[in-house]
């Protein structure tokens, strides 16, 4: 469908787009955002309320979600609370269902049937832009806009000043790689993509959600790129920005969520068991080995 609005934009406007396509065309990654995009526009808009944010609280509670993407359903009635001041972690094997609960909090894709609330307001209900505003997500893709470091950061709250932008770049742990770079923070993201590895673009991502300060905070894998001195110094930053707040984090090194409030165990689409690291590992087999494997891959060495 893009295709062809492209293919019709340029015969009625000027040459000029004809050869700027020509000239893409040398991309092949151009291609398959083209099928991104089609696929995006097939897909029929989101349940977007106009209400602004009018949750008592910001406790968020999931109720018996079903979600499948496409034909197939992932999540089989997920049912679990999350309340403000306390850190709820989410852990289970890969594909078990973990970022695709987190992405259904920040109202990426509709769910099929269940609700998601903020402090008792269904997020169907509110306005995208009121969503947005409560919820801070970094996740386990690290997008970057096509714009300075600087610049990137500041989308977590356009009225920053200048200082604020480099205490939270500071509270990251970007320093040590912007450093690095001649042009510093004001590296342009496309420039400095290729020279950040995916733990700097993530510790980016990061900043902007310090920044942004919002009630609710999403971590997807934010730490699972970080050598431990890094990671260490960024838990404390962590610490510090999370309090009062609701948090929900996903990890698969168990060591960095054993202190949660609550850990929910996914396995396969569903939540098997939620309590806190001591209460699972006398209760919850699953968990129990996932622990195992996580402590034996954290000492795991090639022979000496
Ligand atoms: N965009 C998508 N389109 C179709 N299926 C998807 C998509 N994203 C995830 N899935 C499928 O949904 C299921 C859950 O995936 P999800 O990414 O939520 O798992 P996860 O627990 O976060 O895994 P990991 O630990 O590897 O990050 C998997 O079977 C996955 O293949
Ligand atoms: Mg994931």
């Amino acid at each position: 469908m893009i295709r062809w609005c492209l293919y019709f934009a340029c015969r009625s406007r000027s040459g000029r787009l004809l050869k700027a396509l020509n000239f893409a065309g040398k991309f092949p990654q151009l291609d398959y955002k083209i099928a991104e995009l089609e696929k995006m526009m097939d897909h029929p808009p989101l349940k977007e309320g106009t209400s602004p944010f009018k949750g008592a609280d910001h406790d968020v509670e999931f109720k018996n979600v079903h979600f499948g993407y496409e034909d197939t359903e992932v999540l089989h009635g997920v049912s679990l609370s999350l309340k403000q001041g306390t850190t709820t972690a989410l852990v289970g094997e890969s594909g078990s269902g973990k970022s695709t609960l987190a992405k259904l909090l920040v109202h990426y894709y509709d769910i099929d049937s269940g609700n998601i609330t903020i402090g008792g307001q269904d997020i169907t209900d509110m306005s995208l832009k009121a969503l947005n505003d409560q919820v801070a997500f970094v996740s386990q893709e690290q997008f970057l806009f096509n714009t300075s470091l600087y610049e990137n950061i500041l989308i977590g709250k356009p009225a920053a000043t200048k200082e604020e932008v480099l205490t939270a770049a500071e509270r990251a742990q970007c320093n040590e790689f912007l450093e690095r770079l001649p042009d510093g923070i004001k590296t342009q993201a496309a420039d400095g993509g290729k020279q950040l590895s995916g733990g700097e673009r993530q510790r980016i991502s990061l900043a902007r959600a310090i920044l942004k300060n919002a009630p609710i905070i999403v971590l997807d894998e934010a730490t699972a790129f970080m050598d431990p001195e890094n990671e260490e110094k960024m838990n404390a930053a962590l610490n510090e920005i999370v309090k009062d707040k609701t948090v929900l984090v996903i990890a698969h090194r168990l060591s960095t969520i054993k202190n949660a409030d609550k850990i929910c165990v996914m396995k396969e689409g569903q939540c098997i068991a939620a309590d806190n690291h001591d209460g699972l590992m006398k209760t919850c087999p699953e968990y129990k080995k996932l622990w195992d494997a996580s402590v034996s891959a954290s000492t795991w060495k090639v022979r000496e």
